[in-house]
């Protein structure tokens, strides 16, 4: 059937009809073994592209033709156009479906596969209770401030009514920061600055709760020389001691135990008048706890008129409370830990259990 004729194409060169069928035959073998998309892009471009197409050519070489010729060499041409093209689009589809060999390289989730399960990481138990007490204070209205751990003589002891000469701050054990000139720095003794840095920037009513590192020159099983404590400060108009008391009832509950038993008892704090500070009775066996059946967790008390007049806020109308709660003794009643350096060991057989 494929008796042989000539085609006149465009470039003026002739190419016999038995040629011009293997060409179209190549092209469609080609399509089929496509391996990918871009490859069937090209061989679609390397056929039909309308500038240099091999089948556009031919069609266009078609008027070069005798006219007794045109008509079967382009219902010739016409079917290959047809065949070619639904074999292009064949492929396409067939290619879209990654075929198993592809799934097998490329897809390499296993859902059945059983894995050794990952470990995962979790908050220290400090800063995991800090965001407990942050929550259950904000759920009471309280704020939350950060203030820095190199602190000035001036926040950390001066206006708050700590004088240089005063005993308390040997008391602190204070680290000092050697002097650059200009102010003398600490590394804050307690979180008790925050008090002055907070109301020096707010007005009151204010309510607000300041967690952080704190520093003393101590090291025993209660003490370690860096710390955590959260400050907390309410000033408004009618704030007595009785809602100071509600408050941090509510907080020791929450936080540490339903049924946690605590004392509140007088405590000197020269930036408090009255002061108080309250024990919590430690929960497990007494001969485990290195301080006894009580540990102090707090000092508190109402906010001396002198401290509040340092901030510029008038004492006559304005009254408030402070408390400072040390959160390691607090975790240590909790969970029963004896030691305290244990916090800051890094042994995970401790810091897993939590
Ligand atoms: N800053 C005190 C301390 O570290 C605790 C305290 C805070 C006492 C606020 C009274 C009011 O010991």
């Amino acid at each position: 059937m494929h008796e042989s004729f000539r085609i006149e194409q465009e470039r003026g060169y002739y190419v016999c009809r038995m040629t011009q069928e293997n060409a179209w035959a190549a092209f469609a073998e080609r399509i089929t073994h496509a391996g990918t998309l871009p490859e069937l892009n090209e061989l679609e471009q390397a056929i039909f592209s309308r500038k240099s197409g091999a089948l556009t050519l031919a069609l266009k070489g078609l008027t070069g033709l005798p006219p007794e010729k045109i008509k079967e060499a382009a219902r010739d041409l016409n079917e290959w156009k047809q065949k070619l093209a639904t074999a292009l689009e064949e492929r396409r589809k067939a290619l879209a479906i990654p075929s198993d060999a592809a799934l097998r390289e490329q897809d390499r989730l296993d859902v059945t596969l059983d894995l050794p399960e990952r470990e995962r990481g979790h908050l220290h138990l400090i800063p995991e209770f800090i965001r407990q007490v942050e929550e259950v204070f904000g759920r009471m209205g309280f704020a939350i401030a950060e203030g820095p751990e190199v602190e000035t003589e001036e926040n950390n002891f001066n206006l708050l009514n700590i004088p240089e000469d005063h005993p308390a701050r040997d008391a602190q054990d204070t680290f000092w920061i050697k002097p650059t000139g200009g102010e003398r720095l600490v590394l804050r003794t307690q979180t008790s600055p925050m008090q002055i840095r907070y109301m020096q920037t707010h007005k009151p009513p204010l309510r607000v709760i300041a967690p952080g590192k704190v520093y003393r020159k101590d090291s025993d099983a209660t003490h370690s020389p860096m710390f955590h404590q959260f400050e907390g400060l309410v000033v408004g108009e009618d704030i007595t001691l009785a809602n100071m008391k509600a408050v941090m009832t509510t907080a020791i509950r929450t936080l540490v135990s339903p049924d946690a038993v605590f004392r509140f008892r007088t405590g000197f704090f020269p930036f408090v008048e009255p002061g108080l500070e309250v024990d919590m009775r430690w929960q497990g066996d007494d001969a485990q706890s290195r301080e006894g059946k009580w540990l102090e967790i707090v000092g508190c008390g109402m906010v001396h008129p002198n401290v509040l007049r340092n901030c510029g806020i008038d004492p006559k109308k304005w009254s408030g409370f402070a408390f400072g709660f040390g959160v390691e003794r607090m975790i240590m009643i909790k969970h029963q830990i004896p030691d305290l350096r244990a916090f800051f060991q890094g042994d995970l057989r401790f810091l897993r259990q939590f």
